[in-house]
């Protein structure tokens, strides 16, 4: 048997079509445009790039895109002064700090200091409290589109077993309970994990998030399982030439599809769900703050 692909690619598109209906609306109906505005400290190479490409699809649909690009040695309290500035400004609804930031700032502080209701990557602590009590918040982006193409896959997830690999406070832990929502029984495994291959041989849903390259084979997936590959791991690809690299999940593609009933492809399954996420939580946030 060989799965179903699951095309995030396709799938993200008309997610960003229903977002840039709606920002069309708030504009000529209410004489809103919704504000995302991201900062970047420092120059991280892969940073860059998906501050970028988030810029520029928030235009895409519609958006106003402000990108505060900062110095890598730029000082907490600068920065803690700019997102405090970004929170009072009413022209910005949604407020994304790029991460990792560089050492000398803490993570935990600066993410904490993003109003709650303008946290568009769902990563303060008020909004993990209330995603963990299943109460209305901003749900991280990766996650949210994980869950979007099992509820398109399946319809109701309710009472599936789900085995979510990797414990990140970005995406498997949120992942976790946004599966538990939906009434699944869920399993987070990690590296401390007793018998790895048997916990995913139980599950009918598959979400791989570790970024090790290919570490989950084929056989350890069930018969008609659907699996969510979150990792986007680069490897030498000698067979494309010196030096030449080539994109993998956490999962080996080529042998979990013969067991699969479903399965994310890397590139193109969760990837470009993320960036349509953010911009639905950016429509999201604009409009609670507009009643
Ligand atoms: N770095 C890697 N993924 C993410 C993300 O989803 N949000 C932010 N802010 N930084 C990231």
């Amino acid at each position: 048997m060989t799965a179903k692909l699951l095309d995030g690619k396709a799938f993200a598109a008309t997610v960003r079509e229903k977002v840039a209906s709606h920002v069309s609306k708030l504009k000529s109906e209410h004489g809103i445009t919704p504000g995302l505005a991201v900062v970047l400290v420092g120059e991280d190479p892969a940073s860059q790039v998906y501050v970028r490409s988030k810029g520029k699809m928030t235009v895409e649909v519609g958006m106003n895109s402000y990108e505060h690009k900062l110095d890598a040695n730029t000082s907490e309290a600068d920065l803690l002064a700019l997102i405090e500035k970004l929170n009072k400004d009413e022209s910005i609804n949604g407020i994304l700090v790029q991460l990792p930031l560089p050492d000398h700032l803490n993570e935990d502080l600066v993410i904490n200091s993003i109003d709650p209701v303008k946290d568009v990557d769902g990563f303060h602590i008020s909004n993990v409290g209330l995603l963990g009590t299943g109460q209305k918040s901003m749900v991280p982006c990766t996650p949210l589109g994980c869950l979007m193409m099992l509820r398109e896959h399946h319809g109701s997830l309710s009472g599936l077993d789900a085995v979510v690999i990797g414990r990140s406070n970005i995406v498997g832990k949120p992942m976790a309970n946004l599966l538990l929502g939906d009434s699944c029984t869920v399993t987070i495994a990690h590296s401390r994990t007793k018998d790895l291959p048997d916990v995913v041989r139980r599950a009918d849903i598959v979400v791989a998030a570790v970024g090790r390259p290919e570490m989950v084979p084929g056989d350890w997936i069930k018969k008609g399982a659907t699996v969510i590959d979150v990792g986007i791991n680069r490897i030498p690809a000698p067979e494309k030439g010196e030096g030449k690299t080539r994109l993998v999940g956490d999962v080996d593609f080529a042998t979990a599809k013969e067991n699969a009933g479903a399965i994310t492809p890397v590139p193109g399954g969760v990837g470009p769900m993320t960036i349509a996420c953010l911009l639905a939580n950016t429509l999201t946030a604009t409009c609670r703050a507009n009643g």
